[in-house]
């Protein structure tokens, strides 16, 4: 596995690599990033992770200083899971200049995750533009744990015309139901123990609708004060169309519930896909 850190090395050795399949990541990796790569090595002759922490998609007053750098660590594991290729350049060379050019996100962008952290999905959807224009992937993996980002990026893929297939990869959890995030590793021992709260409570929702209720919210509701009598601030939890992520109506089908709070100084997110729309009236 080679490690490059410079766009023009970059370029020199994937001239002829095709096809390739890639994996965007910001480092730290757990077993979500390598659930990525495996599916990546299944689908590329030539495997590229990147691996950027990207100071365009962090608010202001967030955790870029502190998100966690661990290099080493993560070229080890790429190198078990496959991966041929590590992309892992400075700011320098991923902005050298001040990017006053920058991709719009579309309005889906706007909601949800969106609307509790601005210019979040600015920051994502310019670095994975300038991402895709140096690596040139044929494939490219996203988890479907960032759910609103991978509708983002599907987004991008089309608006912006790149000839790129957008693979959706499934939630890789711990034994518990939490879902694998570099943030889980700034809980302290009683926030990892509460943290598995929001998946059940997603859970719930899940099995409710499922089982034919109607009121959603109402549902939504009672998840939220769930998770904020047990100390969760709740940025939201809802039920949405997993195509466009509009919001729920009862009948709807192919539905997704999405949650998002705080435990402490950590924000978590997760979702879960519903089985099936309601189809039984209540
Ligand atoms: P990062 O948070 O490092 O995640 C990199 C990729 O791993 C994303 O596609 C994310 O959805 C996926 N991922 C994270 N946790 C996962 C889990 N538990 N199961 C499955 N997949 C998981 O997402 C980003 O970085 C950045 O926004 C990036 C796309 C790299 C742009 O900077």
């Amino acid at each position: 596995m080679e490690l490059i850190h410079t766009v023009a090395e970059l370029r020199a050795r994937l001239a002829n690599a095709h096809p390739i399949a890639f994996v965007p990541t910001m480092g730290n990796l757990h077993q979500g990033h390598l659930a990525l790569a495996t599916a990546a090595r299944g689908r590329g002759k030539c495997v590229v992770a990147s691996i950027f922490v990207n100071r365009l998609q962090f608010e202001p007053g967030s955790d870029f200083e502190r998100y966690p750098r661990t290099l080493a660590e993560d070229c080890a594991k790429l190198e078990r899971a496959g991966c041929d290729v590590v992309f892992a350049p400075d700011e320098r060379e991923m902005y050298p200049q001040p990017q006053e050019i920058v991709v719009s996100p579309p309005k889906l962008a706007e909601q949800l995750c969106g609307s509790f952290r601005p210019g979040h999905f600015q920051g994502v959807a310019t670095v994975v533009t300038k991402l895709f224009h140096v690596v040139v992937p044929d494939v490219a993996m996203f988890g479907k744990k960032d759910y609103q980002q991978l509708h983002v990026i599907r987004a991008l893929v089309r608006q912006l015309n790149f000839a790129i297939e957008i693979v959706g990869v499934e939630t890789v959890r711990e034994p518990d139901g939490l879902a694998m995030s570099s943030r889980n590793g700034y809980l302290s021992g009683a926030e990892r123990a509460e943290a598995p709260r929001l998946n059940r409570a997603l859970q719930g929702v899940r099995a409710a609708v499922e089982g034919g209720a109607r009121d959603f919210d109402a549902l939504l509701a009672a998840a939220s004060a769930e998770l904020a009598s047990h100390g969760w601030r709740v940025d939201y939890v809802a039920l949405r169309t997993r195509s466009d992520l509009a919001a729920a109506r009862p009948g709807d089908r192919d539905l997704v519930v999405l949650g998002a709070g705080w435990l402490g100084s950590t924000r978590l997110i997760d979702n879960l896909e519903l089985a099936a729309g309601p189809d039984r009236a209540r």
